[in-house]
């Protein structure tokens, strides 16, 4: 299926809608994260350069349809204009006869921004009406949206009804670096999943099973899958009702010919605090007392073997809790030799980007994701609603 973008519609001298995803993180009212507005820019400026004008709209948290001043875009539209370097005018509503002639009167490269559309229920609802509102404030709708693509609301999948629709460059790169990860990746190809739940990564490791060479499970799902093969995890995390899914899955990986690799070792703590004092387990059993708190030096170097040895290398979760300082060695050398590999490195999902940020190493990757639950929701091989409708 061939997706319609912003670069093959035309949209010269045009009043363009754009939804993108400005959800970012905000501590105390100011962004501590802008990633998600830079990952707009390249697409934001093509616009403008077509000699069209933008009406840009976005969410930002969950306010449930009502209007709360702490979700309230406004520090979105000033951190916007000074990186975009035009000035950015903030819209009080997001619908409305305010908004519409606000959005009717924009001239050729000047933007205007809505506010939050998740102050309306009828964003998350889909309601046909408002998305019908929203898309008469356009002649074109540019969809930049990835980290919301898989959600079916009226600013991403109903608007679309109305107006010719079609994807911003973000969405293009983002199914660029995701599709071939599950479709024809160049092989060997290694996945990289950890995080805290089989239950939200099963779907993940079953869609990736068939284009890999290597899988590598760490994390506080990992334990799961020790303790379905019969061994001792203390009082490591576990998912009882799990225990029989991931004993599946490890034969059905094994029948493909895919080499799982758990830990062999753990670095252990009494309790699960970051003052907790790290402990060396050689050895796969981890005693009563004792929970694993990431994947020891052992299984470290199975990690940088396989890696060594990919051309592509799918990353989603963290090996251990990196947030901790004293465990954070497994998930920090494993995002380090991804880093270094030279293979085609694809990082999504929020734990993995925030490791990739917080050990410098996310300029050195091929391509880290805006999505969150979108990303996740691709390399389960989902259809994305926000998506879906901008192919032909
Ligand atoms: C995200 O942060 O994953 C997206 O912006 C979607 O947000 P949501 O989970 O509130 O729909």
């Amino acid at each position: 299926m061939a997706l319609r973008t912003v670069q093959n519609t035309d949209i010269t001298g045009k009043r363009v809608l754009m939804r993108a995803d400005f959800n970012v993180p905000l501590k105390e009212g100011e962004i501590t994260d802008d990633t998600r507005i830079r990952a707009a820019l390249p697409t934001i400026r093509h616009i403008l350069e077509q000699g069209a004008s933008l009406v840009l709209m976005s969410h930002l948290g969950r306010p449930k349809g009502e209007r709360e001043a702490k979700y309230s875009l406004r520090p979105v539209s000033a951190r916007l204009q000074e990186l975009l370097g035009v000035p950015v005018s903030m819209a009080e509503d997001v619908v409305g006869d305010t908004v519409g002639s606000q959005a009717a009167a924009l001239k050729p490269g000047e933007v205007l921004l809505l506010e939050n559309v998740r102050f309306y229920k009828e964003e998350t609802e889909n309601d046909i009406e408002f998305a019908r509102k929203l898309a008469q404030l356009g002649e074109v709708f540019v969809n930049d949206a990835f980290g919301t693509a898989h959600r079916a609301h009226a600013s991403t999948e109903g608007v679309t009804r109305f107006l010719p629709s079609c994807a911003g460059l973000l969405i293009e790169k983002e199914i660029s670096f995701f599709q071939p990860v599950l479709e024809n990746p160049e092989k060997p190809m290694v996945a990289v999943i950890g995080g805290a739940k089989v239950s939200s990564k099963i779907a993940v490791l079953e869609s990736l099973v068939p284009n890999c060479s290597t899988m590598i499970i760490g994390g506080g799902m990992a334990y799961t899958f020790l303790k379905a093969q019969g061994h001792e995890i203390g009082t490591s995390l576990v998912e009882p009702d799990y225990l029989d899914t991931a004993r599946q899955f490890l034969q059905a990986a094994s029948k493909k010919g895919v080499d799982v690799i758990l830990p062999e070792d753990h670095l252990v703590a009494a309790t699960f605090e970051e003052s907790a004092v790290p402990e060396t387990v050689d050895s796969v059993e981890i005693p009563a007392d004792r929970m694993g708190m990431d994947i020891g030096p052992k299984t470290i170097r199975r990690c940088l073997d396989a890696i060594a040895k990919a051309r592509t290398i799918v990353w989603n979760g963290p090996m251990g809790v990196f947030e901790f300082d004293s465990f954070s060695t497994g998930t920090r050398t494993v995002a380090e030799a991804i880093a270094d590999s030279g293979a085609i490195t694809v990082v999504g999902g929020g734990d993995s980007v925030a490791a990739a940020n917080q050990f410098g190493i996310a300029d050195k990757l091929s391509h880290v994701s805006t999505g969150g639950g979108a990303s996740l929701e691709f390399l389960e091989g989902k259809t994305l609603p926000g998506i879906v409708v901008l192919q032909d």
